[in-house]
């Protein structure tokens, strides 16, 4: 076997899902790129045809597909046909970045292990939606990001990183978001790349970094 076709095979396949504007999908794309990380983004798949984030894939050469969940009768019909979009490309890792809609048992079991999320906050609290009002809410002094393995229950799963943001007097929930989105950009691609790197290891349900990286960006 040629050098040329040992690191085509070394080469991991990375599909990202997106419901919106894709800033998350943009700094792992951009990262692996810079970087050269072991790894292509080999498609952008979204449940909304309007999502800003198609444009960048597209311009950047990523190929592009739309599985509109509103075309679909019940949750399972959407998710299987999600599930043939995305093994149209042969992922190592699938990456949900601002994917808006809950997935199914039957698909997270396909994708077990090699599929990750960022949610905004510091699960396993505020999980869902509105994560930063309610943290305001609840008078939190910090708040953050989390990436994590993806399990059937949502927005939990084994902790690959997290980052952490203090709240500020006078913070609203856009000021919140904003701050966090910037860590999430650093988090994001980070943990991706120690996926496709093999440097993450579950150990009863606690992700440890081959390394002993730190696994907590702090501000
Ligand atoms: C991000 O803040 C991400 O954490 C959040 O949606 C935003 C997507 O932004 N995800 C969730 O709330 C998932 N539960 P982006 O499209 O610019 O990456």
């Amino acid at each position: 076997m040629s050098r040329a076709s040992l690191h085509c095979r070394a080469m991991k396949s990375i599909v990202i899902l997106i419901s919106g504007r894709g800033s998350n999908m943009e700094a792992i794309q951009q990262r692996c790129a810079a970087e050269g990380w072991p790894a292509r983004v080999a498609a952008v798949i979204s449940n909304r045809a309007n999502a800003g984030g198609l444009q960048f894939a597209a311009a950047h050469g990523i190929a592009t597909a739309v599985v509109d969940h509103q075309a679909f009768g019940t949750r399972e019909a959407f998710d299987d046909a999600l599930a043939a979009a995305i093994d149209r490309f042969a992922p190592d890792l699938l990456v949900l970045a601002g994917f808006m809609r809950i997935l199914g048992e039957r698909f997270v079991r396909r994708y077990e292990g090699r599929m990750l999320n960022i949610h905004p906050s510091l699960l396993p609290a505020f999980p869902g939606l509105h994560t930063h009002q309610r943290a305001l809410d609840a008078g939190c002094k910090l708040v953050g990001a989390t990436v994590h393995f993806v399990t059937p229950q949502l927005d939990h799963g084994p902790i690959v990183m997290q980052s952490v943001v203090p709240v500020r007097d006078g913070d609203d929930a856009d000021a919140l978001a904003a701050r966090v989105l910037a860590t999430e950009h650093q988090i994001y691609p980070r943990a991706v790349r120690w996926f496709v790197e093999d440097k993450l290891r579950i150990e009863r349900g606690v992700v440890r970094q081959r390394d002993g990286a730190s696994q907590l960006l702090l501000p």
